[in-house]
């Protein structure tokens, strides 16, 4: 396995919930594996006035849970803390980046250290634009000559609309070069996600059914059993579309409708996708109602830090086409919500089913042959597909053959952050959006937005906690599971 250099990592946000639920977890994970840089020094930086033994406790009552769940010792932990500084300023106030240059500066000589760095933009969106330009005005965003680097990695919601993601590029670009910056989207470090790819382009056995001819419908899903907890305040302003599906779902699908690249490098990777997110189909005006359902689940106005008289779907169902060659007519669906009956992620390829029906009990429709690729929980992938019932007759059933993640002898599935965080230090950007993309998702959801607002809440249904979302859902005309009628 190669390491990362020896490099610094700056958390900008570092006193905040991700940092702690999130990085220093999946940081510590890579430590334990030895895939850490021998000299590393992660540098939490935020307002709150911690020195670095304080930030190091607080990090380790996160830890320490995880830690004593896996018997692990609590010595290395300890070591793995070493690495961790922290420095206390405004990140808003130019003036106060000095502060964080001295330090950087300190650290480096201390552990002879390169000059290279990543920064971790761990913070609200409305400091994205902030902390790059105080980078730069402190001359902070290159490195000295060119064996040294810089580079930054950004959380989403990366943008609102398409013009505001394409401000927020431009100006990204106008202090970082295309390939410092990590646009990052946690979907894209599943393990499950990437395998997408190799099961797709290592098996010469999809590949001639993975189109118009064979593919019946997809679909993409993301359900949650959870509300909005304590993110209410977020969440409110965001909605499912922005939320879940202008990002996650979106690069799931990129994966799923992709042609090949050419070689397994990023460029050729990420232009594979964009040329998806180019084809696919925006929808008119008359037809939006039709394609695209949202949805509310009841209670969700009286949640904490939520409007009362909240427009903000917590649901999505919507029915799209890709307009190329792989997949003209094919309908796509994305479904996602928040209080669903499961916390479950799928990618479902439905099989057109045989011209004609011979035997008793044979499933007819688009989902009798189905391989379902399970994100998330119980990672697994599965076919479906009609076995005759032992014993007199012809009578057929419906069976599942299974791969299961769990019955790998290395069955610990790494978190997604821990693939992401790794690839920045590494330089490797394959799993990170590129700006391009980005930007043409914006374009196709955009006109939903816009639309949604000019209706208000006519048209936003509401469901109860733990249904399958609106009723009105079916209006899409996704094929349900032939065995529970349901879609998740
Ligand atoms: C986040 C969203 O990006 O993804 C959350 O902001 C959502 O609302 C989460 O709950 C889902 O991620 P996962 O990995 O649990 O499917």
């Amino acid at each position: 396995m190669i390491k990362a250099d020896n490099q610094i990592l700056v958390i900008f946000g570092a006193s905040g919930d991700l940092t702690g639920r999130k990085l220093l977890p999946s940081l510590y994970e890579l430590f334990l594996r030895g895939l850490l840089p021998d000299r590393l020094v992660i540098l939490g930086a935020s307002r709150t006035a911690y020195t670095d033994e304080e930030f190091r406790e607080q990090q380790r009552n996160h830890l320490l849970p995880s830690v004593q769940k896996k018997n692990l010792d609590e010595a290395t932990l300890d070591n793995f803390l070493k690495h961790v500084y922290y420095v206390a300023f405004n990140s808003s106030d130019t003036t106060e980046y000095p502060t964080l240059k001295k330090r950087l500066k300190e650290l480096r000589e201390q552990e002879d250290l390169p000059d290279k760095v990543v920064y971790y933009l761990a913070t609200p969106p409305s400091m994205y634009e902030v902390i790059p330009q105080c980078l730069k005005d402190n001359r902070m965003h290159r490195a000295a000559d060119k064996t040294g680097y810089r580079r930054i990695v950004v959380e989403k919601p990366f943008g609102t609309s398409y013009e505001s993601a394409r401000a927020l590029n431009e100006h990204l670009r106008s202090i970082f070069k295309e390939e410092e910056i990590y646009r990052i989207d946690h979907y894209l470090g599943k393990e499950t996600v990437q395998n997408i790819l190799v099961l797709r382009f290592s098996n010469g056995i999809f590949e001639p059914l993975w189109n118009r001819n064979y593919i019946d419908s997809i679909e993409i899903s993301a359900a949650e059993t959870l509300g909005v907890e304590k993110r209410g305040g977020y969440y409110d302003t965001v909605g499912a579309m922005k939320d879940m599906i202008q990002n996650h779902l979106m690069q799931l699908m990129s994966f799923v409708a992709m042609e090949s690249p050419s070689v397994f490098d990023p460029e050729p990777i990420r232009d594979e996708i964009v040329k998806v997110f180019r084809a696919v189909r925006h929808y008119e005006k008359w037809e939006m109602d039709d394609m695209v359902v949202r949805g509310q689940y009841e209670g969700y106005r009286k949640e904490e830090n939520v409007n009362p008289n909240s427009e903000t779907e917590t649901y999505v169902g919507m029915k799209f086409f890709i307009d190329n060659w792989r997949w003209s007519g094919v309908p796509f669906y994305f479904f996602t919500g928040k209080k669903l009956p499961a916390k479950t992620s799928e990618v479902i390829i439905n099989f057109r089913s045989t011209p004609h029906t011979l035997f008793v009990g044979q499933c007819s429709g688009g989902s009798c042959n189905r391989l379902v690729i399970r994100i998330q929980p119980d990672e697994s992938i599965t076919l479906r597909f009609g076995l005759k019932m032992p014993g007199a007759g012809f009578k057929v059933k419906q069976v599942g053959m299974d791969f299961r993640y769990d019955s790998l002898a290395s069955a610990s599935l790494p978190d997604a952050y821990e693939r992401l965080l790794l690839d920045a230090m590494l330089g490797d950007s394959t799993l990170y959006a590129r700006s391009d993309a980005l930007e043409a998702s914006w374009k196709f959801i955009d006109p939903i937005l816009q639309h949604w607002k000019n209706k208000g809440v006519e048209g936003l249904f509401p469901y109860e906690p733990g249904s399958n979302g609106p009723k009105e859902t079916f209006r899409l005309g996704a094929t349900p599971d032939s065995d529970c009628g349901c879609h998740f």
